[in-house]
This record gives C-alpha cells, structure tokens and sequence, in this order.
C-alpha cells in the first residue's frame, strides 16, 4: 500500500472504520478519513499520526452527495490518485416488528447506508475511471444477506449497498478498469462478529484485514 492514497469513511467511532483507517495507514497508504464526530474522528488521525503514517480529516455527513464529491476531489488536490475507497459509515437500529416500524425509520437508514454509500461510490469511481484503477470497498453486513428479526430497514439498505456495488463492477469492468475487485462487497461486519465472539480483543482490526 505504500504511496497509495484512499477515502475511509465512518472513521472516527471505535469500530472498523478507525481499525480499517489504522490499517491502510500502517501498510503505508495516505488515508483522508471522514465522521460525522470532529473529535473521535481528531484521535483517529492522532493515533494515524503517534505510528507514523499520514491522515488528513474532513468532518462531514456522508449521506450528503456534494461532500463525497469534496472529498474525492480533496484526494485528488491532496495526493493526485485515489487509489482506494472504503465505504463503511453506517448506522444501526434498535429490534422493532415490522409492522411497527415508522416511515422515518426506513429514510433515516437508507440515507446513510444506501444512499450515502452509492453516492460516495458514484464520485470515486468517476475519478477512478479517469485514472484507469482504484479500488472500492463497501461495508455491507451479513444482516443484509441474511436478514434478522426487527431489523428489515436495515437489512434492506445494506442489501441495496451491497447490490449497488456489485452492479457498479459490472460498469467498471466495462470501462476497463481492475475489473477484478474494483468493487467489492462484504458483509464483515457481522461474519466477524460471529466468528470472533468469543475473542473479541481485535474484533475490528481483524474485520478491517478481511476489508
Ligand atoms: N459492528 C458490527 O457487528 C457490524 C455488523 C455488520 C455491519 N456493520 C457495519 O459496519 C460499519 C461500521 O460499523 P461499526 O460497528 O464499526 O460502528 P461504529 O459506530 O463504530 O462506526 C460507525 C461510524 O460512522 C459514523 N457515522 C454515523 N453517521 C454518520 C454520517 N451520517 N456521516 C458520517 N459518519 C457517520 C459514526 O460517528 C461512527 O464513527 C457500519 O456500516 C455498520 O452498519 C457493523
């Protein structure tokens, strides 16, 4: 990864935004992280920072259209390329029937995890194609494929992220970039979860390797 430049999004909380940022840092790439939160996203950078790697931040909402291309174009202004791309703010919500579930549940989810995700995709991927490479990863979750009890809005916006990407290869391959993971979906999340329940100690870290 040395010399190569990319987005993290969702990097400020404790989970695996920060653990994947950490680790594009440690291998050697320039990371430009976003949060919505100004300050865990700062100890972010501070811990990027303290092993010697490089970070810049940009705190933002990453449902918001104009600032995915902000920051696809900050990359560019910041480094020249961006090499790669992971997608991975998203929010949960709390186990609620189904037929109890509010409208506004549903938009809330789908801004962020749908929306948000294919729009910061969208912007990266124009960039990308002009550059002729780059990689994208998108956090889905094993919700998503599986589903779970209480949790369709959530379930269903992971679902469209993770179809999303896989449609968005199909037009990269097209284009003749790295067809071969240009756009990967995953649904680590929870596979890591499960697996590593009864381990957790580095849970995310392991989660973000997986990325
Ligand atoms: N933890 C799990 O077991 C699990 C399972 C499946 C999928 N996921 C997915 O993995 C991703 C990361 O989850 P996590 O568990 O590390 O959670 P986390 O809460 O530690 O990280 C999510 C980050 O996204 C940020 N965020 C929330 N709304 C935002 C917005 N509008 N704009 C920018 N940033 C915003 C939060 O501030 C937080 O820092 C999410 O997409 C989540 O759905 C997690």
């Amino acid at each position: 990864m040395s010399g190569k430049n990319g987005i993290v999004t969702g990097a400020g909380g404790g989970g695996i935004g920060r653990a994947s940022a950490l680790a594009f840092a440690n291998a050697g790439a320039r990371v430009l992280i976003m949060d919505i939160a100004a300050e865990p996203l700062e100890e972010t950078a501070r811990l990027i920072g303290e092993a010697g790697g490089t970070a810049e931040t940009m705190v933002g909402d990453a449902s918001d259209e104009d600032f995915a291309a902000q920051m696809v174009a900050r990359t560019v202004e910041l480094w020249e390329t961006l090499d790669f791309a992971h997608n991975n703010a998203g929010i949960g919500i709390a186990a609620t029937p189904f037929a109890q579930q509010e409208r506004s549940t549903w938009d809330r989810v789908f801004t962020l995890n749908a929306f948000g995700a294919m729009s910061f995709m969208k912007h990266e991927l124009r960039q990308m194609e002009k550059q002729g490479f780059g990689a994208i990863v998108n956090t889905s979750s094993m919700s998503g494929k599986n589903g779970s009890p209480g949790l369709s809005p959530y379930d269903a916006s992971k679902w469209t992220a993770a179809r999303g990407s896989s449609v968005s290869s199909e037009t990269a391959g097209r284009s003749r970039l790295r067809a071969a993971g240009v756009v990967r979906w995953l649904h680590d999340g929870s596979f890591c979860t499960h697996r590593l329940s009864l381990r957790r100690v580095g849970r995310y870290r392991r989660c973000a390797h997986r990325s």
